[in-house]
């Protein structure tokens, strides 16, 4: 697979995987990946926490599912996802942006019956309203979706916690925002380069979202006070094809000389 096939063949692997660990090669390539990032004087400011034994993706599973829950009951947080929640898939190729919300949780069996419009009609009529959902979300409708995620996150063969060390930050004004530029080269190099191996990626940021949760991973996997935890990987070998994904056309983003008002 050459490098633009990588590119443009990845996708969020948000299926199961194969139920075998990540052979050492493998992840010494994803490492290799990472290695070769580049970054602001070469200060190379990641840290990865490999994570293979059941105690540690225990943890990862709980945080995640209790973070998920608690998502469902905060309309705010209902109301800023809404505007990116894509009800049916028609509508998803029209916009070429957000996601589709049945990629993400598995819909109630009434719902996933229903033909398409009616699905989205239901859908929307809820998602119109983010307090009425945080008050379903009160009443525990988080919990199916946060146990379907957590439980991912327990069998994932492979978790990483990609880390930033605040430390081996370069000079200047501008330090903390070209050291995140190069935290998300880092992380596209190994998602390429596990594109290439048939092994599926996927971001679970839900354990991330808030500075509580932050804080306590970090105190759980030793993670040094300077180091910033950037995100979760969930890594596999794929069971099946990668979902379809949508992007806006290059019309719609690229401009020539200037951007027309
Ligand atoms: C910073 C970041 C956070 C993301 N968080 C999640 C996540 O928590 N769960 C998930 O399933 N996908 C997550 N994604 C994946 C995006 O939803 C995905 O990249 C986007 O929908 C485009 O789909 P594609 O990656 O398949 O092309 C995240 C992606 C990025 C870059």
């Amino acid at each position: 697979m050459n490098v633009f096939e990588a590119i443009t063949q990845r996708r969020s692997y948000r299926g199961e995987f194969q139920n075998r660990p990540i052979d050492e090669a493998d992840q010494n390539r994803l490492i290799e990946a990472a290695r070769w990032t580049p970054s602001p004087f070469n200060v190379q400011p990641w840290e990865l926490v490999i994570i293979q034994e059941a105690e540690g993706k225990e943890i990862l599973a709980d945080i995640t599912q209790q973070a998920i829950i608690e998502q469902f009951k905060d309309s705010k947080f209902l109301d800023d996802n809404s505007r990116w929640m894509c009800l049916n898939e028609t509508e998803w190729q029209d916009r070429g942006d957000g996601v589709l919300l049945k990629d993400h949780v598995t819909l109630p069996k009434l719902l996933q019956n229903c033909p398409e419009k009616l699905t989205g009609s239901i859908l929307k009529g809820l998602l119109k309203n983010a307090k009425s959902l945080a008050i379903v979300g009160h009443l525990g409708a988080g919990k199916m979706p946060a146990k379907e995620i957590a439980t991912q996150v327990r069998e994932a063969p492979l978790l990483v916690l990609v880390t930033m060390n605040t430390e081996r930050c370069p000079p200047g004004e501008g330090a903390t925002r070209w050291m995140w530029l190069s935290m998300g080269m880092l992380i596209q190099n190994m998602l390429l380069a596990a594109t290439s191996r048939g092994i599926g990626v996927q971001f679970v940021s839900a354990p991330l979202e808030s500075e509580a949760d932050r804080e306590n991973i970090r105190q759980l996997f030793n993670i040094p006070d300077y180091n910033e935890v950037i995100t979760l990987l969930r890594i596999g070998y794929v069971s099946s094809e990668g979902g379809s994904s949508v992007r806006l056309k290059p019309s719609e983003f690229v401009h020539h000389e200037k951007i027309s008002n």
